[in-house]
């Protein structure tokens, strides 16, 4: 691995810990102005100085990431249909090599819809920008996404997916919590993060399926929805940083998040 590389990967994975804490804003890409994230730059000011990176769109990064915030940058590189569109499977990859590097990229995310129509198409893009963005040091993240298809996600579809994704060059891959989540992580030989999935209320939920993740081989998440809608969005980040960095345990690392508003 060439210098670049590793310095990247270290950003991204600091390896004090081997541990790794992605922000996802990324959503707009298809949902639009998801709530919370209305005004990103608000939503994740005091947020970004705890997590070790931020999966963002080129767009919100130039217009609301104030760049003396520093934070690592992992950069949506792949889209274009939209919630409101025809198949969310359908996407092309949109960033260019040059462009993640003008704007100080970490690593980029492409999504991949194994199994849907697209796959073949999907997949390219990831091996395409493998292709690329190898050459200039920079990692690839594939996204294991399943569009509206939730019920795909169970650990014989995502670490068929996780591995196919890892066997094409992926650097890192994200793929959803789910029961066994070590049939993930040991055949897949690339780090796996989790990404969150729909929003709970319940922060001792989210703790503790972090916790197994990571417990069962994850090297960290990729959560956003959990936090940033949350009532309480620093102490819930506080509190993921301590289990994923502190090898915290779900109910002390709670102790780091306010009461429910109704229970305060
Ligand atoms: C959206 C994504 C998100 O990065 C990923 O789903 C994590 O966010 P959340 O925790 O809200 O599910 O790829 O397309």
């Amino acid at each position: 691995m060439d210098w670049g590389m590793q310095s990247r990967m270290a950003r991204l994975i600091p390896p004090e810990t081997g541990k790794a804490f992605f922000l996802a804003i990324d959503h707009g890409y298809f949902l639009g102005p998801t709530r919370s994230l209305e005004r990103p730059g608000e939503t994740v000011a005091d947020l970004t100085p705890i997590a070790d990176a931020l999966f963002v769109t080129r767009g919100v990064l130039r217009s609301a990431i104030p760049a003396e915030s520093t934070p690592n940058v992992i950069l949506r590189a792949s889209g274009g249909p939209s919630i409101v569109g025809g198949t969310l499977e359908n996407e092309r990859l949109l960033l260019s090599a040059e462009e993640a590097i003008r704007l100080d990229a970490a690593a980029v995310g492409i999504s991949v819809f194994v199994g849907s129509s697209y796959e073949t198409q999907t997949l390219n893009n990831l091996a395409m920008a493998v292709n690329e963005y190898e050459r200039y040091g920079i990692p690839v993240m594939a996204v294991t996404a399943v569009g509206k298809e939730l019920e795909k996600r169970d650990s014989r579809y995502l670490a068929l997916a996780s591995r196919i994704s890892a066997e094409l060059g992926a650097r890192v891959v994200k793929t959803y919590y789910c029961e066994d989540f070590d049939k993930i992580t040991s055949t897949c030989p690339v780090p796996v993060v989790i990404a969150g999935g729909p929003k709970t209320d319940d922060a001792l939920e989210v703790l503790t399926f972090v916790r197994d993740g990571i417990d069962k081989g994850a090297v960290g998440v990729n959560l956003g929805r959990n936090i940033w809608q949350h009532y309480d969005p620093v102490g819930m980040a506080k509190a993921l940083r301590a289990v994923i960095h502190d090898d915290a345990a779900p109910k002390d690392a709670l102790d780091l998040v306010a009461a429910p508003p109704n229970k305060a």
